[in-house]
C-alpha cells in the first residue's frame, strides 16, 4: 500500500471506479478505497440504461469491449396507461438512441481494468476517515485487514454513495441539501425470463407505476410501486407476478413470461441534491452528492458525467497547471444535476399513485398523459432527456 498517492478515490462504485480508470489512463497515480468486498459491491443490482455520454465515458476508459457486444442498443421506450400502449421513439424523433447494459456489468468490467492495471484498489477498509482537505495536504486513513494506513494525497474524490463518508466529513454549516422523499418505493425482481417486449414499458395505472425493463434476451427485470413502509418479504414471487400482470395492458399481461426470482428488493424513491460539491481539495461524484428517483434512469449516468468532468479538470491542473476547470466543477456539474433532477422528478410525478393525490390531481395526470402521447414537441421533450442531454 503506498503511503502517498495524487488522488485518493473513497469508493468502487462505477463513479470511484470509472475516475480511477480515467486517471490511470491520463498517467494520473490514484488509489481507490472501498469499505466493502468487489463480491458485495458486485451483488447490487440497479439500474441499466447507459446514454450515449455514459458508453464515451466507458469508451475512453478502455472498458467497452464487452458494452459494444453484449449491450443492447434501444431505439425508444412505450407509456402504458389506460389499457394501450404508446411507443416514444427516440430515434425518429431526434436521432439518438439508449444502451441496456446493467450496471452491475458496468461494474464488473472497470474492475476487470482495474486489476489489469495494477493501480492500487483497496477492499473491506474500515474506519475511512478524511482529514485536512481545507489544506494543501489532505489525509486518508483507515483499516485493512488488521493494520492502520495513512495515505497522503492532493486531492481526494468522494465517491462513496448515498450513505458514505465523505459528505458527512464537511460541516453542516458549509453544505445545503435539497430533498424530496417519496412515499413510495420500488420492488424489483430479477428473473431469467425473456423480457415481455422489446422495449422498456413504463406503466401508470390505478394500482401503481409498473416497469418491465430487462438485462438480456433472457434475462428480465421488473418493478412495481410499493408504498414506502412495505417489505419485500412479504411478496411471493406469485404475489408479485399477479400485481405486475394487473398493472399492465392486455396484451403485455398475456405475453409476460414468469419464473422464479432470482433477486428480490425494494428501493426508496428520493430526490437529494448537496450544494456545493467541492470543499477545498475534495470533490464529492455521483450518489454522494445527489440522488434521483429511478424513474429516469439518470443515476448511473449523472455519476459518469460527474467523474469526467472531475476527470478532465484534474488532468488540466496536473498536465497544465491549469486550476480553471476544477474551479468550475462544482457549478458544471450542478447545471446538469438539476436538469436531470427536474426530468426525473416530473417522470415520477407523471408514472406514478400519489396517496394524497385528490380526483382534480388525478385528471391533471391523464390530460398530461393524453397531452405527451398526442405531441410530437412533448414527446421530443422527453426523449431528449431520457437519452440525455449534451454532456
Ligand atoms: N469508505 C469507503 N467506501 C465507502 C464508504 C466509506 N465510508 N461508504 C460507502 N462506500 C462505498 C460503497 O460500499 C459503494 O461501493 O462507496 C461505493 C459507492 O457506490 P454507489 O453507491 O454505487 O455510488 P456511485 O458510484 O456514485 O454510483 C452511482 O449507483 O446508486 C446507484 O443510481 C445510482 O446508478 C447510480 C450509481
Ligand atoms: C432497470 O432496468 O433496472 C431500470 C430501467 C429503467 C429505469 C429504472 C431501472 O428507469
Amino acid at each position: 500500500m503506498p503511503r502517498a498517492t495524487r488522488v485518493a478515490i473513497i469508493g468502487a462504485g462505477p463513479a470511484g471506479l470509472l475516475l480511477g480508470q480515467l486517471l490511470t489512463v491520463a498517467g494520473i497515480d490514484n488509489v481507490i478505497i472501498e469499505q466493502r468486498s468487489a463480491e458485495h459491491v458486485l451483488g447490487r443490482i440497479r439500474a441499466g440504461i447507459l446514454e450515449s455520454v455514459t458508453v464515451d465515458a466507458l469508451a475512453r476508459a478502455g472498458v467497452d469491449q464487452r458494452l459494444r457486444a453484449e449491450g443492447l442498443r434501444h431505439h425508444g421506450i412505450e407509456l402504458s396507461y389506460r389499457g394501450a400502449r404508446h411507443r416514444i421513439d427516440f430515434h425518429a424523433l431526434i436521432g439518438r438512441d439508449v444502451t441496456v447494459y446493467g450496471q452491475t456489468e458496468v461494474t464488473r468490467d472497470l474492475m476487470a481494468a482495474r486489476a489489469a492495471s495494477g493501480m492500487p484498489i483497496v477492499y473491506e477498509a474500515t474506519d475511512v476517515s478524511l482529514h485536512d482537505f481545507d489544506t494543501d495536504r489532505p489525509r486518508v486513513t483507515f483499516r485493512h485487514a488488521g493494520s492502520a494506513h495513512e495515505l497522503a494525497c492532493d486531492y481526494v474524490a468522494g465517491c462513496d454513495g448515498f450513505h458514505g463518508v465523505s459528505r458527512a466529513s464537511v460541516p453542516e454549516t458549509s453544505t445545503r441539501i435539497f430533498e424530496r422523499v417519496y412515499p413510495f418505493g420500488w420492488l424489483g425482481v430479477l428473473s431469467e425470463t425473456p423480457p415481455v417486449a422489446d422495449e422498456l414499458i413504463y406503466a401508470s395505472h390505478e394500482r401503481g407505476f409498473a416497469l418491465c425493463s430487462m438485462r438480456s434476451k433472457t434475462r428480465s427485470r421488473y418493478y412495481v410501486q410499493v408504498p414506502a413502509t412495505e417489505r419485500a418479504e412479504a411478496w411471493s414471487d406469485a404475489r408479485f407476478w399477479d400485481e405486475l400482470r394487473a398493472r399492465l395492458d392486455p396484451a403485455a399481461a398475456q405475453a409476460l413470461v414468469t419464473g422464479p426470482s432470482i433477486e428480490k428488493s425494494i428501493a426508496p424513491l428520493r430526490s437529494f441534491v448537496c450544494e456545493p460539491m467541492r470543499f477545498g481539495r475534495l470533490f464529492l461524484a455521483g450518489d454522494a452528492a445527489h440522488i434521483v428517483p429511478p424513474t429516469g434512469a439518470k443515476g448511473l449516468n449523472l455519476a459518469a458525467s460527474d467523474v469526467l468532468y472531475l476527470a478532465d479538470g484534474l488532468i488540466a491542473q496536473y498536465q497544465r497547471g491549469d486550476p480553471a476547470e476544477l474551479d468550475a466543477y462544482s457549478a458544471k456539474c450542478l447545471r446538469r444535476v438539476w436538469k436531470a433532477e427536474r426530468f426525473s422528478w416530473w417522470m415520477t410525478a407523471l408514472l406514478h399513485r400519489f396517496p394524497d393525490a385528490d380526483a382534480f390531481a388525478h385528471r391533471i395526470q391523464q390530460a398530461e398523459l393524453d397531452y405527451l402521447v398526442g405531441s410530437e414537441a412533448a414527446c421530443r421533450a422527453l426523449a431528449e432527456n431520457y437519452v440525455g442531454l449534451p454532456a
